[in-house]
Parts: structure tokens; C-alpha cells; sequence
């Protein structure tokens, strides 16, 4: 028989067209949307490899139900926060992923992000909406200039390093990049970026971007101390993962007032429901999880997933793995 890979989801057209005319494996294709837990414990049995998106949990239960065959997971993003890497490690499972591709798109969206928030694009929107535009005024509406701020970037890899050099030119000769993580990089030369412990990085930037992977260091990393110190006008961005926030401290901070402006794609949970607390805020900007969410690079995504989970199961070097 021919090994089994099982899709969770539907890629966008060419990807699933490359998966479809693989002629060495059996696809099990879940059409409907998001696949159950029940349904996903029950098609995993005897696959030898597994393509999923963030979506979806990859722990032990889920392990366990799949059984010895299988020797890839292909996570459709390049987040694996929703993936047990020491449970695949223990197995011998192969890990695939989708860095690279989306930086641009993921980079673009930050900074759209970034210049939303300091414009205050909901309410400008909105006011439009509401019939608030009324006259020209010399005091309405007004946001913060980006010329001269100093930005920090939680995170300096590659989506980091992309959303740095796209607002570079908004900030200007006077401008300020700074980072904080794990380590020196050398591309930060080349930016003229300064590694500062991340206690420094709040209480200095005027723009802050999380651009880092959701991992134990990470998580809410971004409490209720963490915004107190931040500047009072901060613009604070999350393109990366919800919970790198506490979002019930985040929450607090917006309501006394110690946040300028807050621009969000991803949240807890997600999807947030139409009537949460975090939307209330006019100084919020939410948007769905759609950081990586071109035609282009979810192609290109898909295409790398294809290829990760096909090689994996045909025993070749994955194009895209993660060290475990
Ligand atoms: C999206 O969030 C991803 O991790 O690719
Ligand atoms: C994401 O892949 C990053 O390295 O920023």
C-alpha cells in the first residue's frame, strides 16, 4: 500500500494541485473547513505523514493515535508553537515548516500595523463612517509622527529584520532602532540596531514591534509591569503570537490609559468574538490573523509544505525543517 499523508485543510490552488498529483503517496484530504479533534484522532491512524496548520494541536494524544508510520509533520506557517517538539523528538518525527516566504507579507503587515496605529486609522475610518467628518480642523484627528522615534523590535529574525528596514526611511536621519532577544545579530550592524535587555526596549521605544517566536521565554512576556513602563504615546504591535501578550493585563493598561496606540493580528483567543473587551477600545486595531495572507505567499507556503511533507515521507532532506 502507499503511504498515507493526511491534509487538514484545503492549500490555495497550485499547492493542492502539486499535493493531488503526487502519484507515490494516498491523500487523505479533510475538506470541511476545520477538522474536528475527533476526526483528526481518528484519520491519523497508520498515516506516515501529516500536513497541518497552526489549527491544529500536535501532542501526544494525537502521536500516540498515529502510530509508528509516521515520519513528518508539515505545519503550514512558520510558527510551531502548536507543535510538542519533544514528543516529535522522542518519535523521530521530522519537523517541516514555512520560514522565508512569508516574511515579506508577515513584514508588510506589521508595518501597516504600525503606521495604522500611529495614524489612528479605526477612528479615522469610523468617524468617516459615523458622519463625524465635519470640517477641515487643525487639531482633529491627530496622530504621531514617526520622524525621530526610536523603534523596538522584540525579536530580530527574519520577519524582525524586514519590518526594520521597511520603517527605517519613516523615521528618518534622527531615528532609532533598537532589539532585544536571545543574541547579538550581526545584520543589526547593517541596520544600526542596538541589542538592549528587553526591560530597556519598553521603557525606551516609541514603537514597539513583536516579531518573536511564542515559546516558555516568550509567553506573556507582556504584562500589566511591562506596559507601566512603557512610554505613555507607545504604539505597541503583535504580529507574532497572542498569548506573548496578557491580554486581561493589556486590557487593564488600555483602560487606565498608560498605551498610546495598539495594533493586534493576533490575539487570544482567536477568533475574538464581535462584542470582546479588547474591541472596545478605539486606540485597538484588530485584525484576523492575516499577517501572511497574500495569494503569493500562502502559494509559496503551501508549495514548501507540499514539498516538506512529500520528501519526509519519501525519506529525503526536507526543504524547510526545524532543528529538534
Ligand atoms: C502564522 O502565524 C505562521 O506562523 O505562519
Ligand atoms: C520568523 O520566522 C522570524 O524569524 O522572524
Amino acid at each position: 500500500a502507499l503511504p498515507k499523508i493526511l491534509l487538514t485543510r484545503t492549500l490555495p490552488p497550485e499547492s493542492q494541485r502539486l499535493i493531488e498529483h503526487a502519484q507515490d503517496i494516498e491523500l487523505l484530504h479533510w475538506k470541511d473547513g476545520v477538522i474536528p479533534r475527533d476526526q483528526l484522532l481518528k484519520l491519523v491512524p497508520g498515516v506516515s505523514g501529516i500536513l497541518c496548520t497552526l489549527i491544529e494541536k500536535i501532542d501526544s494524544e494525537l502521536l500516540d493515535a498515529a502510530g509508528p508510520n509516521l515520519k513528518v509533520v508539515s505545519t503550514f506557517s512558520v510558527g510551531y508553537d502548536h507543535v510538542d517538539l519533544s514528543e516529535l523528538r522522542k518519535r523521530k518525527i521530522h519537523l517541516g515548516y514555512t520560514p522565508d516566504v512569508l516574511t515579506d507579507a508577515t513584514a508588510d503587515i506589521t508595518s501597516l500595523l504600525v503606521l495604522a496605529a500611529s495614524r489612528r486609522m479605526r477612528e479615522a475610518i469610523r468617524a468617516v463612517e459615523d458622519g463625524e467628518w465635519n470640517v477641515w480642523s487643525p487639531v482633529w484627528m491627530l496622530g504621531t509622527q514617526l520622524t525621530g522615534k526610536t523603534v523596538g523590535i522584540v525579536g530580530l529574525g527574519r520577519i524582525g529584520v524586514a519590518t526594520a528596514r521597511r520603517l527605517k526611511p519613516f523615521l528618518g536621519a534622527n531615528g532609532k532602532i533598537i532589539y532585544s532577544g536571545n543574541s547579538d545579530k550581526p545584520v543589526a550592524i547593517e541596520l544600526g540596531a542596538s541589542r538592549v535587555k528587553f526591560d530597556m526596549l519598553i521603557r525606551e521605544a516609541d514603537i514597539i514591534c513583536i516579531c518573536c517566536a511564542l515559546n516558555v521565554q516568550t509567553r506573556e512576556m507582556f504584562n500589566y509591569g511591562a506596559f507601566k513602563a512603557m512610554k505613555k504615546n507607545v504604539i505597541l504591535v503583535n504580529t507574532a503570537r497572542g498569548a506573548i501578550i496578557q491580554q486581561d493585563d493589556l486590557i487593564r493598561a488600555l483602560s487606565e490609559g498608560l498605551l498610546g496606540s495598539v495594533g493586534l493580528d493576533v490575539t487570544t483567543p482567536e477568533p475574538l468574538k464581535p462584542d470582546h473587551p479588547l474591541l472596545k477600545f478605539q486606540n485597538v486595531i484588530v485584525l484576523p490573523h492575516i499577517g501572511s495572507a497574500t495569494l503569493e505567499t500562502r502559494t509559496m507556503m503551501g508549495n514548501l509544505a507540499v514539498e516538506n511533507v512529500l520528501s519526509g515521507v519519501r525519506g529525503q532532506t526536507m526543504p524547510s525543517s526545524v532543528e529538534l
